[in-house]
């Protein structure tokens, strides 16, 4: 196993639309592996593989307190959703930054698991957010994208300038 570089906001490359899993292979479990891996180790309760700057379609989850609760969702597609909820969000690539956002209280996602099965599974609450906010990264989107451009300025600014004193520190 490997643990994988997360991309931080504002890297163009988390804007890139996510292709459709064509085989679900040893190579795929692989990245799966080294994706909850990542996930763990950050730690954090999702991650898209778009994160790890890895364009197809599926995403890890694991909102347990103990990693007792992996989910993979591969090509994955909502079927149902209601309600609404808000939930302080914040991202491994917006790092430091936690935000309200709304979003469906219940959904129904269909996805291939990691033996390229089809299956179906409700969620709701916190494991309904995650879906949903790392179905976003698929997509090309933040969940900074839901707030004002103000506060998206502020935090790309704020972002930018810790990495610069990152840089000096390390020099
Ligand atoms: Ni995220």
């Amino acid at each position: 196993m490997a643990k994988l570089n997360i991309l931080e906001f504002p890297d163009p490359r988390l804007r890139t639309k996510a292709a459709p899993v064509e085989a679900v292979d040893d190579g795929l479990r692989q990245l799966i592996d080294d994706m909850f891996e990542t996930m763990y180790a950050a730690p954090g309760i999702g991650l898209a593989a778009t994160q790890v700057d890895v364009h197809k379609r599926l995403l890890v989850t694991d909102v347990s307190h103990d990693q007792t609760e992996p989910f993979v969702l591969i090509n994955p597609v909502i079927v149902e959703k209601d309600g609404v909820t808000m939930t302080d969000e914040g991202c491994l690539s917006v790092p430091g930054y936690y935000e309200p956002v709304e979003r469906a209280e219940h959904i129904r996602v269909r996805f291939l698991d990691r033996d390229g099965k089809e299956t179906e599974m409700e969620a709701e609450g916190l494991l309904a957010v995650c879906i949903q906010h790392e179905m976003d990264h698929l997509e090309g989107k933040l969940f900074v994208d839901y707030l004002s451009e103000s506060k998206r300025m502020r935090i790309r600014k704020k972002l930018e300038k810790e990495r610069r004193h990152a840089a000096a520190a390390a020099m």
